[in-house]
């Protein structure tokens, strides 16, 4: 390879590693000022491989640094996906009042145990740091949470509930093949079971993964409990996927309002996303951030040093539409940092870069098409017509690596959309309708840059920003 073929298709501002195999994002946490982001992290190719957490910060959530990996697998197992959060009370002992720790809880993974045919081989362990992320160290009694005898138990993640009466608690969300299981602990080293969840609610096509329990507001002011969960195969477009359900979550069970199936992401490149621990007092956001991958092909995409991307950073909230609560996804208001240059777009306009934000006026019809294409011919179809929300990526560029990647992905959507925001980058495009009531994201591997953007019908207007 030549170097700019080697970063043929690296993104612009989207999280990469430099080189290396990445998916999960894990353990994210803000701390003095950066948010960190870990990830599940194979160095050595750009395949899945036995599993470290590599590690990145930001001060602004779009301009990345990758730092030296942050844990490593060791005689345990491989580190699979978890969280990390802030224990600003020293509950573990981890660290001191005045130091308090950073504790990282993940899934060990033992390859040689699974091999011998145990079931046993996921286990539950932590490691802390009083350095800002910078070094980790295992604890030295490992795991704190055996298995049962469950093939798939894994992702904690865990998050700190006040009581009613002020007292705390560390819950853990935790994915058990076909359901997810909750633990509390008052020192995240002692975990007992409270609950389980979703054996018989849910999508079920695939195990689940990376679950999250986030605690939020509907828009009328009422605390509703939402619940991520990742789940492969199975997912709306093949492949992998995350839906979430609404809920209560009281005394370690999760309650369900309906049994209604939700997908947080009607694209095919969103898995596996959690949220940010610990975002300063003044910010009451729900952050959120995905590996904008499928396992249908992640392994195989064309990318040379390095596989796979994080999903621009984005905020989750919920909304009413016409009686049933949905989770919007908003683009972080960050993203907005990165404008360089604006345009008005016409009705063809040039892409001045491979990095760009497209703002679009819909003209209340509730039909729309916009189609981006380049220099070869290769296009992709953005467009609503009969209450279905479309990304055409059959003629998007290079496909042969995996069958169902050349594909039209379509998202029912019965409500109005009045407005888009779409985020290019050098290889993939995040749509966002009404600002994140619903949203597809795809990864394209254009034979060359799209050049130009065209507004076929449906829209009042547009602008263009090159990122
Ligand atoms: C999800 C997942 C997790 C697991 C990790 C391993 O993509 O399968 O369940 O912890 O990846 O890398």
């Amino acid at each position: 390879f030549t170097a700019s073929e080697k970063e043929t298709y690296r993104p612009d501002y989207h999280f990469t590693p430099a080189k290396g195999w990445m998916n999960d994002p894990n353990g994210m946490f803000y701390l003095d000022g950066e948010y960190h982001l870990f990830f599940q992290y194979y160095p050595d190719t750009t395949v899945w491989g036995p599993m470290h957490w590599g590690h990145a910060v930001s001060k602004d959530l779009v301009t990345w640094e990758e730092l030296p990996i942050a844990i490593y697998p060791d005689s345990l197992g491989y580190i699979f996906s978890g969280s990390a959060v802030v224990d600003r009370e020293n509950s573990s002992g981890l660290g001191t009042a005045e130091n308090p720790p950073v504790v990282a809880i993940y899934t060990y993974h033992d390859a040689a145990g699974e091999r011998t045919g145990a079931s046993d081989f996921q286990t539950q362990g932590i490691a802390y740091s009083t350095d800002k992320g910078r070094t980790w160290i295992k604890y030295d009694q490992n795991p704190v949470l055996a298995n049962p005898g469950i093939r798939d138990f894994r992702d904690p993640k865990v998050t700190q509930i006040v009581q009613a009466d002020g007292t705390k608690e560390w819950v853990m969300t935790l994915a058990v093949q076909d359901r997810v299981q909750f633990y509390a602990s008052p020192d995240l080293k002692s975990w007992s079971k409270t609950g389980e969840f979703g054996q018989n609610t849910g999508a079920h096509g695939g195990v689940w993964e990376c679950p999250d329990l986030l605690k939020m507001q509907t828009p009328d002011g009422q605390e509703k409990w939402v619940l991520l969960l990742s789940i492969n195969p199975g997912g709306p477009q093949k492949g992998s996927a995350t839906q979430y359900f609404i809920g209560d979550f009281q005394d370690g069970v999760f309650t369900p309002d309906d049994t209604m199936i939700r997908w947080i992401d009607y694209g095919p490149d969103n898995y596996a996303g959690v949220t940010w621990a610990n975002l300063p007092d003044t910010d009451s956001r729900t952050l959120f951030i995905g590996w904008m991958s499928n396992w249908l092909y992640g392994q195989v995409v064309p990318t040379a040093s390095w596989r796979s991307a994080m999903t621009v950073p984005r905020e989750l909230s919920l909304i009413d539409v016409n009686g049933v609560l949905l989770l919007k996804s908003a683009p972080a208001k960050e993203l907005e940092k990165l404008r360089k240059d604006t345009y008005t777009v016409e009705e063809s306009s040039k892409l001045p870069s491979q990095a760009a934000e497209i703002g679009v006026e819909l003209d209340g019809s509730d039909a729309f098409s916009i189609t981006l294409s380049n220099e070869l011919g290769e296009n992709v179809v953005i467009s609503k017509e009969a209450g279905l929300v479309s990304i055409d990526r059959s003629q998007a560029g290079k496909s042969d690596f995996q069958e169902d990647f050349a594909a039209i992905h379509s998202a029912p959507m019965s409500w109005k959309a009045d407005q888009l925001r779409i985020f290019l980058d050098a290889s993939s495009i995040e749509l966002f309708v009404n600002e994140g009531e619903l949203v597809m994201t795809s990864l394209l591997f254009p034979n060359s840059p799209w050049k130009t953007v065209e507004f076929h019908h449906g829209i009042n207007g547009g602008t263009l920003y090159r990122l």
